[in-house]
């Protein structure tokens, strides 16, 4: 039977699929139900320092090949307790997503994240949705690099860093935070920003006007990013965006990533989809010879 273990920064997955950030990480009993539907780790929703409402809705809008989403970094105000809730029950790693409006907070989040003990900790420099900050600090590699600095002063928890695929240069800012300190990366967050008008009340459906692109639409985007990412760093990487199907993630397990991270596929094949997945993957494996998955992780160079 193939083997489907994996591992990122230490931290031993059963299998590599992972529950995305943002979807159904909002509370303790949403993220124990994607753990007991076979997921190999589930990732809270970003968490930030307080209570932050986010947009207005609309906030996602469906367009074809995925979403359109600006939901604006809300966080609700018992965030800590649902983490700590999840991790202490979930059977499989929770991955505490968290994010700030400064360099300094970054670091205070992680070390209030910390305390409630998550396996791994995401850092989400790369929100397309939010103005001022979210942006800055994933397109430039020197402020990743500070951001990435200031969380591993605050925790001994591994890090993750979430980059952008917004950037002429994804290679660049993943040196900068793998020379920073951080453990692993994840990639993708959302492509874009885009805009959906409505010819009705010609206006931006989204009451951000702008929203961050997911779903099979920008797989090929996320497959290069992978890609040139495990060109340039040794560090893991959770490869996301558009993974729908078994055969997507072993496409991004090709293209360099160590698991794959699934959101918007929740959406077209339910709560079931980490164990269709893996059962795709094991099929997969089963016909084309492979026992392991380290045959698979960044066959594609
Ligand atoms: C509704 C929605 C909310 C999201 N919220 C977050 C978030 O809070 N933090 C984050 O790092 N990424 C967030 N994301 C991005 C996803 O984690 C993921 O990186 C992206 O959607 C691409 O993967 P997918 O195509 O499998 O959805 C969100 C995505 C969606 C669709």
């Amino acid at each position: 039977m193939p083997n489907l273990k994996t591992s990122v920064a230490g931290v031993e997955l059963e299998n590599p699929t992972v529950l995305a950030s943002g979807i159904l990480g909002v509370t303790s009993a949403l993220m124990l139900r994607v753990a007991h539907s076979d997921a190999g780790a589930v990732t809270t929703k970003s968490i930030g320092i307080e209570k932050r409402n986010g947009h207005e809705n609309p906030v996602i809008v469906e367009v074809e090949g995925g979403l359109l989403n600006a939901v604006g970094l809300s966080t609700s105000a018992n965030a800590f307790e649902e983490l700590r809730g999840a991790v202490e029950k979930s059977p499989v790693p929770v991955i505490a997503s968290i994010w700030g409006k400064t360099i300094e907070e970054f670091g205070e989040v992680a070390a209030m994240a910390s305390e409630c003990s998550p396996a791994l900790i995401e850092v989400n420099i790369s929100c397309p949705n939010v103005k001022h900050f979210g942006k800055v600090f994933g397109s430039d590699a020197k402020t990743a690099a500070q951001v990435t600095k200031a969380v591993k002063a605050e925790t001994k928890i591994p890090v993750i860093v979430k980059l952008t695929p917004n950037v002429p240069d994804i290679g660049e800012i993943a040196k900068a935070v793998e020379a920073a300190g951080a453990d692993a990366i994840s990639a993708i967050n959302t492509l874009g920003p885009g805009m959906v008008i409505d010819l009705k009340s010609k206006k931006p459906v989204l009451s951000n006007k702008t929203g961050g692109l997911s779903g099979p639409a920008i797989r090929p985007v996320a497959v290069r990013c992978v890609w040139e990412i495990y060109e340039t760093v040794e560090i893991p990487i959770i490869g996301i965006g558009g993974v729908t199907s078994g055969k997507d993630a072993i496409e991004m397990m090709m293209a360099g990533a160590s698991a794959v991270g699934i959101g918007t596929g929740v959406m077209y094949r339910g709560i079931g989809i980490f164990e269709d997945v893996c059962e795709e993957i094991k099929t997969f494996m089963l016909e084309e010879g492979y026992q392991n998955l380290k045959e698979i992780i960044g066959a594609g160079h």
